[in-house]
């Protein structure tokens, strides 16, 4: 009914130089929920995609002018980069593509115009195997997802003494090359999937090791940028990744849930520094970005309606346990700890992820990548108990909404529980 009033009200508004009251209602409040205490400034965009993209432009912005630059068409300095992890993903335009490693989505194979542009770290994650979660690296198992997001200083700190090494090989080797070309880029934007890779497989970062690796790009004057967008607006059981780790960045960008997935549309905040590294005598100092639906009125409205819906107790059945664990800043699943922990394991799956609104099975050893079809049987089976989910390779994953209810969750972790054994993955009818 929103999303119509708004139709009916604006149609089209051409955003350069104006503004609307759904769109100022929404930045004013994304800036008062997940902008809270860091964030100043509201960009709209159309996608995830583009959300990033003004991301880098305004954190790539920020680095120069941190470093003195002024005359933006003379700068000759280096190639600039993002500091970023394996696995991730950011979108499919040409500029989200190359902040990630090599993957299905980007090589020579999607974009003969790919080229990764800079360095990419490989992060430890973590799973419940056997009931715990457990990951490479991970000395014991913790037992649940309070544990997982405790502060672990220890934790934090080895992994920020591994990343300060792999940034110090880094530069060295930029100062190395000086000479020859190409120079490995500068690093001008840490970009992160807070949390939770998406469509890189599902897989729940390390906490400590995201927290080391803020911590780290910060201490080098590295932007934060924190792509929120399939994290962001609890889908994670929080109103942001970032809540859930304890990160201000210095920009964020949401999309998906924004609008309750009734129409696109995207939004980039940013801190106030970053905002006046763009202010300069000349109207080409400012960010120089738009689209031809930027801000549109009906998403707006849209978006306004979601966020209200989300956090109303009349609407939404999970509100009062969404706000609790935001207030007490502890991480929740709408799957629960125990049936998730009893996933996995079962035979034949090789741990379980979930977190908010996620649950995620991987089967088999693992491995294979998204090429892999380990998920194949499990998903054919879903289907013909009625649910249709989607492979990431050896990973099937079932999704609610931040507002779907016990009884439709429980609905559909009996039907993964079947699909499971009729997959013939080893597991039985439990
Ligand atoms: C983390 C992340 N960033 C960016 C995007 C791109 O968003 P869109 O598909 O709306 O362009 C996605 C989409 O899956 C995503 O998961």
């Amino acid at each position: 009914r929103a999303a119509a009033a708004a139709a009916a009200r604006y149609g089209h508004v051409i955003f350069s130089g104006t503004v609307h009251e759904p769109a100022l209602q929404l930045a004013e409040a994304m800036l008062d929920s997940v902008g809270q205490g860091w964030a100043s400034r509201a960009f709209f965009s159309d996608d995830g995609s583009t959300a990033v993209e003004v991301a880098l432009k305004m954190a790539f912005r920020k680095f120069l002018a941190d470093r003195g630059a002024t005359d933006w068409e003379v700068d000759d300095g280096p190639e600039l980069g993002v500091l970023g992890l394996q696995g991730a993903y950011h979108g499919d335009t040409l500029g989200a593509m190359d902040c990630v490693a090599p993957s299905p989505f980007n090589g020579r194979r999607q974009t003969p115009w790919y080229a990764g542009r800079g360095l990419f770290l490989d992060p430890p994650t973590l799973a419940l195997r056997g009931g715990a979660w457990a990951g490479a690296g991970q000395p014991a198992p913790l037992p649940d997802l309070a544990a997982v997001f405790a502060p672990r200083p220890e934790a934090v700190a080895a992994h920020r003494a591994a990343i300060a090494a792999a940034l110090d090989a880094h530069d060295a080797a930029a100062g190395a090359h000086l000479a020859a070309r190409p120079a490995p880029p500068a690093l001008a934007a840490c970009l992160l999937e807070p949390v939770v890779q998406g469509s890189g497989g599902m897989r729940l970062v390390d906490p400590a090791f995201q927290r080391a690796l803020a911590a780290e790009a910060r201490a080098r004057g590295i932007p934060l940028v924190l792509d929120e967008v399939f994290t962001g607006l609890w889908r994670l059981g929080a109103p942001s990744g970032a809540a859930l780790l304890g990160l201000d960045p210095d920009v964020a960008c949401y999309g998906k849930l924004l609008t309750g997935g009734l129409v696109p549309l995207a939004l980039t905040l940013a801190s106030e520094p970053v905002f006046e590294a763009f202010k300069g005598e000349s109207k080409l100092d400012a960010l120089l970005h738009g689209h031809s639906y930027t801000a549109h009125p009906t998403g707006c409205a849209a978006a306004l309606a979601a966020l209200a819906a989300y956090a109303s107790p009349a609407l939404n059945p999970n509100a009062g346990a969404l706000a609790g664990a935001a207030a007490r800043r502890l991480p929740l699943t709408l799957w629960g700890e125990a049936a998730a922990a009893e996933l996995s394991r079962l035979p034949g799956v090789a741990g379980v992820t979930t977190l908010g609104t996620l649950l995620a099975v991987e089967l088999g050893g693992g491995g294979g990548g998204y090429a892999s079809d380990a998920a194949a049987g499990v998903v054919a089976a879903l289907r013909r108990h009625g649910v249709f989910a989607r492979p990431l390779g050896p990973v099937v994953y079932l999704m609610v909404t931040p507002m779907t209810g016990a009884g439709e969750v429980d609905r559909l972790l009996a039907a993964m529980k079947l699909a499971l054994a009729d997959a013939g993955t080893g597991a039985g009818p439990c």
